[in-house]
């Protein structure tokens, strides 16, 4: 069983500045919810009874988000909105959210070791909340974790110019719908890339990720990178590769967050006539 799972939510989300002086990144809605709902659904979804986000300073709302809250009983309320309260307060029950810190912003390698005494001995997702799919790979994970007893990762295969912006991992051998990965490298050039596979941000490991982690040396950007202890992990014990079958819906830029929204919006039957009138 996997019940526990890790959210890096600690940048300073400098891409979406003014606005992250005052909302935490993870905050802002994507079809109509918070990007981060999204994911502890999900991760809820797929057995997870308890999530850490590591934070920083200012970012506290982030856990508020999850806690009981008073303010609207006994309020009237549209159904729908009723209907999204109440899927909300449902989602809070069943989830055990706590916070830690990252006090320094060392790398993402660093902030999941900053999870490390809550997540203690067991295995556990990790989910970056600028990455969505539809549908979503954890399920996948988990089963990888049945399966083979190792750390899995979601891949997406990338065109040649993305590579440089991934992790990218290196493949052994094919045990369809699983990649048996032999090695994974931190934002390659195209040229020392070993594949255009690129590490998504949706991971299941082992406990012992976090020795590798405490004995990774800073990488590239001077940051303490995952990837390298993915590296280490998949050379040590095995690293299964869960191929993305769906859609990516990237919220990392300005521009990527718009394009989902977007596409998000015209999907949706109350909002498509609307949004079609007022785009020119
Ligand atoms: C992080 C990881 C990278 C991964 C990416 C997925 O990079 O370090 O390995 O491919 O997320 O979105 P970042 O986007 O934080 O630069």
């Amino acid at each position: 069983m996997v019940r526990k799972a890790v959210i890096p939510c600690a940048g300073l989300g400098t891409r979406f500045l003014p606005a992250t002086l005052a909302v935490p990144k993870e905050l802002l809605p994507i079809d109509r919810k918070p990007a981060i709902q999204h994911i502890v659904a999900d991760l809820v979804e797929c057995g997870v009874d308890t999530v850490v986000l590591v934070i920083s300073r200012g970012k506290e709302a982030l856990l508020h988000y999850f806690l009981d809250d008073h303010r609207l009983a006994g309020k009237r309320l549209p159904p729908e909105l009723t209907q999204s309260i109440e899927e909300l307060a449902l989602l809070r029950e069943r989830v055990n959210v706590v916070a830690v810190y990252q006090e320094k912003p060392l790398g993402l390698g660093h902030a999941v070791l900053c999870a490390a005494p809550v997540v203690g001995d067991e295995p556990f997702l990790l989910a970056l909340p600028d990455d969505h799919f539809r549908p979503s790979p954890t399920r996948q994970l988990v089963e990888a974790w049945e399966k083979y007893g190792k750390g899995a990762v979601a891949l997406l295969e990338v065109p040649n110019e993305d590579v440089p912006r991934f992790g990218i991992v290196s493949v052994e051998r094919e045990e369809t719908p699983f990649l048996l990965l032999n090695d994974a490298v931190e934002k390659p050039t195209l040229e020392a890339a070993p594949s255009r596979l690129a590490i998504m941000g949706r991971y299941l490991f082992p406990p012992k990720v976090f020795e590798y982690l405490r004995n990774t040396p800073p990488g590239i950007n001077s940051e303490i990178q995952l990837t390298d202890s993915m590296k280490t992990l998949a050379q040590k014990e095995g690293l299964v590769g869960v191929p993305v079958s769906g859609e990516y819906l990237d919220i990392g830029t300005w521009d990527s967050y718009v394009r989902t929204l977007m596409r998000l919006g015209l999907e949706d039957p109350a909002f498509r006539e609307f949004l079609t009138r007022h785009l020119h």
